[in-house]
């Protein structure tokens, strides 16, 4: 039989609900009367931007960007590589960029700045976690969830090694022995 590893949870599907309706209150203010073009980054995002879209009353056109700077395993390597890019043109659009999680800020600096290269109105990033305690670069979190520890944290989009996306909470594996 196939099991999975018992995950603590650090932060439950009702405070995760909580807070996303938090965060796409303050969006559906911040935007009121324009449209906005939300930005997925695949694949730690579909939960969280799932959610999300759900609750902003604004026009919207979704869209998704995949970027990685991770290999297998969970050491940054510094390089990010755009495998799929937004086709859409940006130019005096408000782009909403959603992240699963910023921990050393590389992968979102980039995918940042090459965005920010496309005449957008502005280009605002939203993102589920953090984890502070890992930051190399200098990143501004215009709509943040929640800040984590520095642990490796599963769960509401986010994989070790392509497991555990699918549970609707974010936690730590805790292993067998
Ligand atoms: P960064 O470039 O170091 O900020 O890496 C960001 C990416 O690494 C995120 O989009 C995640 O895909 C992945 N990542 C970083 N920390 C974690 C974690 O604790 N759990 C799962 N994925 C993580
Ligand atoms: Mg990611």
């Amino acid at each position: 039989m196939v099991t999975i590893d018992k995950v603590k949870v650090l932060i439950s599907g009702e405070e995760l609900s909580q807070k996303v309706n938090e965060l796409a209150e303050r969006i559906n203010n911040d935007f009121a009367g324009e449209k906005v073009i939300v930005i997925g980054v695949l694949k730690g995002s579909f939960m969280f931007l799932s959610d999300l879209v759900k609750k902003i009353t604004l026009p919207a056109e979704v869209y998704f960007i995949e970027a990685s700077s991770y290999g297998a395993g969970t050491q940054t390597t510094g390089v990010v590589k755009i495998s799929k890019d937004v086709e859409r043109d940006l130019t005096d659009q408000n782009v909403i960029v959603v992240e699963d999680i910023i921990d050393t800020g590389i992968t979102m600096e980039k995918v940042m700045e090459l965005l920010r290269a496309r005449g957008a109105k502005a280009v605002k990033l939203c993102a589920c976690l953090s984890k502070p305690s890992r930051r190399k670069v200098d990143i501004n979190i215009d709509y943040l969830g929640f800040e984590v520890p520095d642990e490796f944290v599963v769960g509401y989009g986010l994989d070790v090694d392509e497991m555990y996306r699918n549970l609707p909470y974010i936690g730590v594996v805790e292993n067998a022995d």
